[in-house]
């Protein structure tokens, strides 16, 4: 079969992101991610006695990769060249926490580099921030996008398993000091937990001219608690949004992006929905994540995956790498299942996938 000769799937899609985790490890533990906490223990008791549901698989802490499985920067590097030789333009690093690699700044010059990158984006739970903030603006990362989910110190505590709302606010404020701008923050709604914060963190949003996302909170948490009643869906957070400020549709700025986005009609800033789970943008995705430890994934919700750093360890040549990875993303999934009675949650979690 004679395959186009870019990144392309079965079903028209040419990818063009490239996810990449640089470390399953995280310093928070998120309800949604990876709860650990006696507090994430208790929401999960109370939620679950509510809903009469089976007790959730018990909270573990996690088992990080040992260093020795992780891609090392060379091997990253290896990949994005060859990745944007076939058409990714944009790398997002994430992690887990991403800021927890050591040298991370060293990577992103690295990757700032290669040719046909056009955008590098980091994903940050923006605690450690501060203190990387200026090596990475050198070493030149374009964009960056923070996670706060609370506004109210405890409740960020209980969402986050961590007291760190100042300094997370602290690195957003940073961040467009040193003019990484739009600076991105993402929220994962979850219904009884934070979604009484939507109007405040919208607030945030024009007060601080920042492009605030509401996500839906979807099936990748390692407690297996997800249920459908705990997802606030993007129309009804949209119609909260929409009682309390003007807001005027913005114009999607390509057909792959996950938000809909809203600006205010009286000030600056912006507002995103992402509702994968109610309203599935799996059409128009061009996304692929690579993993910490070096595996494809070519869906968030992917029960396979694909072993790049085996290939690489093993000694193949860039060629039969590409060859390889175009045939795996020929195979992507065309679509996720969430809410079918047949769907199954990964086994990995946000913190290993990338988000
Ligand atoms: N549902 C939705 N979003 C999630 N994230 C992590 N886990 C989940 C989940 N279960 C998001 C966080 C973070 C990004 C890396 O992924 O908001 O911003
Ligand atoms: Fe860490 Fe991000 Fe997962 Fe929270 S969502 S536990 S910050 S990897």
């Amino acid at each position: 079969m004679i395959r186009p000769t870019e990144l392309s799937d079965s079903y028209g899609r040419s990818m063009r992101d490239l996810r990449v985790s640089l470390t399953d490890r995280c310093n928070f533990r998120c309800l949604y991610c990876l709860p650990e906490t006696e507090e994430a223990a208790n929401f999960y008791r109370g939620k679950f006695d509510a809903l009469r549901n089976p007790a959730p698989a018990k909270l573990r802490p996690p088992e990080w990769k040992p260093r020795s499985e992780i891609l090392s920067f060379e091997e990253i590097e290896r990949f994005v060249r060859l990745a944007a030789a076939l058409g990714i333009q944009k790398i997002r690093l994430t992690g887990g926490e991403p800021l927890l690699r050591q040298g991370i700044e060293i990577l992103v010059a690295k990757l700032a580099k290669i040719e046909g990158i056009a955008d590098l984006a980091l994903t940050t739970n923006g605690f450690l921030f501060a203190k990387k903030a200026e090596a990475l603006r050198a070493a030149g990362l374009h964009r960056i996008s923070f996670s706060l989910d609370s506004l109210d110190r405890d409740n960020f505590k209980k969402m986050t398993g961590r007291d760190g709302l100042k300094e997370v606010l602290a690195g957003i404020a940073l961040a467009q000091e040193l003019g990484l701008n739009p600076v991105k923050v993402n929220a994962v709604v979850i219904r009884g937990i934070n979604d009484h914060e939507i109007e405040r963190l919208a607030e945030l949003a024009r007060d601080r001219n920042l492009s605030f996302r509401f996500i839906e909170f979807m099936p990748l948490d390692s407690g297996r608690a997800w249920l459908k009643e705990l997802v606030v869906p993007g129309k009804e957070i949209l119609a909260r949004l929409q009682a309390e400020f003007a807001l005027q549709p913005a114009l999607p700025s390509n057909p792959a992006e996950t938000a809909r986005r809203w600006s205010f009609a009286d000030g600056r800033g912006e507002i995103g929905i992402i509702a994968p789970v109610t309203e599935p943008f799996c059409g128009h995705c061009n996304r692929i994540r690579l993993t910490a430890d070096g595996k494809i994934r070519t869906c968030l919700f992917s029960l396979h995956e694909h072993d790049m750093k085996g290939l690489m360890r093993a000694g193949v040549s860039d060629a039969e790498l590409t060859e390889q990875l175009r045939a795996i993303v020929w195979q992507k999934e065309d679509r996720h299942h969430i809410g079918e009675p047949e769907f199954v949650q990964p086994e990995r979690t946000m913190s290993c996938i990338g988000g």
